[in-house]
């Protein structure tokens, strides 16, 4: 793999040689959903909004961030819509590809996307995420507690009227005994409308710790049955890509699959996420935590603060170890605490 010398005098690097260059910002710990995968039924004891980063804090932890490196910024949750000063924060967010930003985007659940979709394109965001784990209403209210298919799938619709946002990324979490049945409707969903559909691995970052490996559906399975209906042919992606990206071979409609279980991509991974209260986690299934926020409040510079960020990236795990059997450990927190 050619990993190219990022720009930046004292780039984000780890102790195994991989540049960090993508930032998940979490604004929020709340949702209006309650994924089974993800959240118990009745929530989880949320962040004393004090202990939240202001807008403000955001803002300055991102700039010193991308002054060190950081090309990409992904906002995410909980779900970040539930802020009302998402839009603001994009908007600041954005004024940062004058610093070397190069992408910004959002993962959501899609459900206040038909009231927000034009205030999040006015402001600069120009990727998105939308989640959806099913076609079916009935299953979709299971998965998610809330019986809301129609309006994530008007919330997509209306996304269609900015094209300034693109791509439009579907992401649905693919499970056994659920998705094998949707398997060829998500292919025609991905043919039929301009969405990149992509199957993400169920991973063991629930908060009811509920999950196990049989329940998770690897993307390789999902693969063939697509390619046996249609055949599919690999679009490049740039290294550090999690996903594995195919399209039709007639050229119609893209798919991708994210299979951290059974493909761990850990070797060229680039991310590190900053949650809602100012810590640094540098993955997913973190136990350590860089503290921000702190040191923050109490006055400390941007080079104190770019410090931090640097021993915190060059402590970054080397990779998860949810195949390690008795090694695995579970991550401090589960996944709408941490961000996707
Ligand atoms: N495994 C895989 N993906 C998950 N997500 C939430 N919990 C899990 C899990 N346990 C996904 C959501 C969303 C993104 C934020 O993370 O569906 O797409
Ligand atoms: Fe909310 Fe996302 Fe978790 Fe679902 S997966 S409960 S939408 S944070």
């Amino acid at each position: 793999m050619i990993t190219l010398k990022p720009s930046v005098a004292h780039p984000l690097t780890d102790s195994y040689g991989r540049y960090i260059e993508d930032l998940r910002i979490s604004v929020t710990d709340r949702c209006n959903f309650r994924c089974q995968y993800c959240m118990p039924a009745e929530g989880l004891p949320w962040l004393a909004s004090e202990r939240v980063l202001s807008d403000d804090e955001i803002i300055r932890l991102a700039t010193i961030f991308v002054r060190n490196g950081i090309k990409e910024i992904r906002v995410t949750g909980g779900e970040p819509t539930v802020r009302p000063s998402l839009p603001n924060i994009i908007r600041e967010l954005s004024k940062l590809r004058d610093e070397g930003l190069e992408s910004l985007s959002i993962t959501t659940n899609g459900v206040l996307l038909d009231k927000l979709a034009s205030k999040l394109s006015e402001a600069g965001l120009t990727r998105i995420n939308v989640s959806l784990d099913t076609l079916v209403r009935e299953k979709f209210h299971r998965i998610t507690r809330r019986d809301c298919l129609d309006r994530v799938l008007k919330g997509l619709e209306i996304l269609e009227q900015f094209p300034t946002i693109r791509p439009i990324k579907v992401n649905a979490v693919a499970m056994k005994n659920f998705t094998e049945e949707e398997i060829l409707d998500f292919a025609q969903l991905a043919r039929r409308k301009p969405y990149v559909v992509r199957f993400i691995e169920y991973m063991p970052l629930d908060a009811d710790g509920n999950w196990r490996r049989e329940q998770v559906l690897p993307g390789r399975y999902i693969y063939d049955v697509m390619n046996a209906w249609k055949p599919l042919v690999p679009v490049s992606t740039n290294p550090s890509s999690t996903s594995r990206v195919y399209r039709f071979a007639d050229g119609i409609g893209e798919v991708g699959f994210i299979n951290p279980v059974s493909e761990p991509f850990c070797s060229t991974c680039n991310r590190i996420r900053l949650t809602a209260d100012g810590q640094i986690r540098t993955c997913l299934f973190s136990i350590e935590e860089y503290d921000l926020l702190g040191p923050l409040r109490a006055g400390a510079t941007d080079a104190e603060l770019s410090k931090i960020m640097h021993a915190a990236v060059a402590r970054k795990e080397l990779k998860h170890q949810i195949n390690e059997g008795a090694a695995f450990q579970r991550a401090s927190r589960s996944m709408s605490q941490i961000g996707g």
